[in-house]
Parts: C-alpha cells; structure tokens; sequence
C-alpha cells in the first residue's frame, strides 16, 4: 500500500458560492493553474450545478474536480439525488464523502457505508472519507475511539481495496471554520493510527494507494507546518480556498 506520488490540495468550496460565483471563481483558478508546472494537484469541490458546467469548460491536466457527496444509490426513483453514474459522466475522478457538515445536518452518519459501497464497488473514483472528532470527544481522550469508529462504520460494507485508490481526510470537527489549529504532532498521530488501521483491516486486500490528508481552519498563517511530512499526503481546505490569491500562494509553497 503507497502513498500517493503527489500531494493534493483539495479546496472544498462548500455551499459557499452561488453558480455563478462559482464558475467566476474557477475561471481564475484556471487562469493561475492550467499553464503553470505545479508539483501537487489540485482538486476542487464546486457544488453539484457548478461542478457540471466546470468540468466540461475548464479541462486542464493541472486542475481536477470533484463532487462534495453522491447518492448510496443507483440510478431509481430517489427524489433530489446526484447518482454514482452522472458524476462518472462527468469524468468526476473524486468524491467527498462523510463530511462533518453533512453528518450533522444530512443524516451522512448512518448512510456513509453504503456510499463508501457504491463507489468502491460501482467506480474507480477515489473517495475522500472524512473523519474528526469533536472538542469534547477530545478532552475525554476519546478521539482515537472515535476516528476508529467512524473508519469501521465507513467500511463495514467493504472487505476488499484491492487496485483501489482511497483518501481518509482527518478533519477534528473543532478545527473546522474556527480558527483553531491543531499541533502538527497530535495531527501526525491520527494519521499514522489511520494508515494502521487500513493496513489491519484490510491486510491481504490493501488498497493500491492510500492518502490521508489533514484539514481544519488552514490558511496562510499556518499550512506550512504540515508541508514536507511523509504522513500528510495534502490539505483539505475550506475558507482559505475561495480567495485565489491566498490558496495559489499554499499551492505554490506546500
Ligand atoms: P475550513 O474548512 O478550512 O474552512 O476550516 C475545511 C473543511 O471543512 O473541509
């Protein structure tokens, strides 16, 4: 099980932009990108309306899109779904799933194994599964207790990776829009817990490439202190990643 070659820097735009806004936004992130040789990749996470008219205009090796979540169904009658099968049309490459957003406002808790399902067994789209602990669930020492939790539910559908390209992002729900940063070494604990437990569970059906990357209020102030470190495979990045001044200067100095 690699890492993956190349870092990624994932800008997760959220419902922070309108359409428009949007495709304004991603016509200046093709305009810095696409002709510049950038070492990382660089992933954006438009919503659903935007990421389809985003991925047929702006085609660039540089960039990649992706989608924020997708239905644990196939195509049927699931009124106000995005399925598996549009976001492959659309030559989606990833998806975000489990977000801490979604799990406390749209039930992602107990739908996420059957999206982890439907992707890992109906596509080759990497999923990026999310997981974090709470401020509380941290003071009471439970943060390993609760990551492990998160990753068993996450697979509980899935006994097999093998040729698979997975990416767990560990995003303490306390870090995220706060502010607040976590120290650079209780990051790299996480993430090294993280990789042993894919290699544990899954043990002679390892993914071909496993990154687990860090996210929760990065910005300019502090996203060099996870640059350089062989366990930090890239950054997940909400706030800092609308304003295209602040997220090429990370891109360029990771
Ligand atoms: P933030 O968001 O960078 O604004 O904290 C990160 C995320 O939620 O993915």
């Amino acid at each position: 099980m690699k890492n993956f070659s190349q870092k990624i820097i994932i800008a997760n735009w959220k419902m922070n932009l309108s359409y428009k806004d949007s495709i304004i936004l991603a016509q200046k992130f093709f305009k810095i990108f696409s002709k510049k040789n950038i070492s990382h990749k660089v992933l954006v996470l438009p919503d659903f309306l935007s990421l389809a008219e985003i991925s047929k205009k702006f085609k660039s090796k540089n960039i990649f899109y992706g989608a924020q979540d997708v239905s644990p169904f196939s195509l049927g009658s699931y009124t106000g779904e995005i399925s598996l099968e549009s976001l492959n049309q659309l030559g989606c490459k990833y998806v975000l799933l489990g977000h801490s957003e979604r799990r406390k406002y749209f039930f992602d808790e107990e739908i996420i194994a059957s999206k982890v399902e439907n992707i890992i067994k109906n596509s080759n789209i990497i999923p990026i599964i999310c997981v974090g602990e709470t401020w509380s669930q941290r003071k009471a020492n439970k943060t390993w207790e609760v990551i492990r939790g998160q990753l068993n539910t996450a697979f509980s559908k899935i006994n097999n990776l093998r040729g698979k390209s997975i990416i767990i992002a560990y995003e303490p729900v306390w870090a995220i829009g706060t502010g607040k940063v976590i120290s650079v070494s209780d990051a790299l604990i996480v993430h090294a817990k993280i990789r042993d437990f894919i290699s544990k569970k899954f043990k002679r059906f390892l993914p071909k490439e496993l990154g687990v990357v860090y996210g929760g209020s990065i910005d300019l102030k502090n996203y060099k202190d996870f640059s350089k470190l062989d366990d930090v495979s890239g950054l997940l990045i909400g706030g800092a990643s609308l304003n295209v001044s602040n997220f090429s200067k990370i891109i360029n100095n990771f």
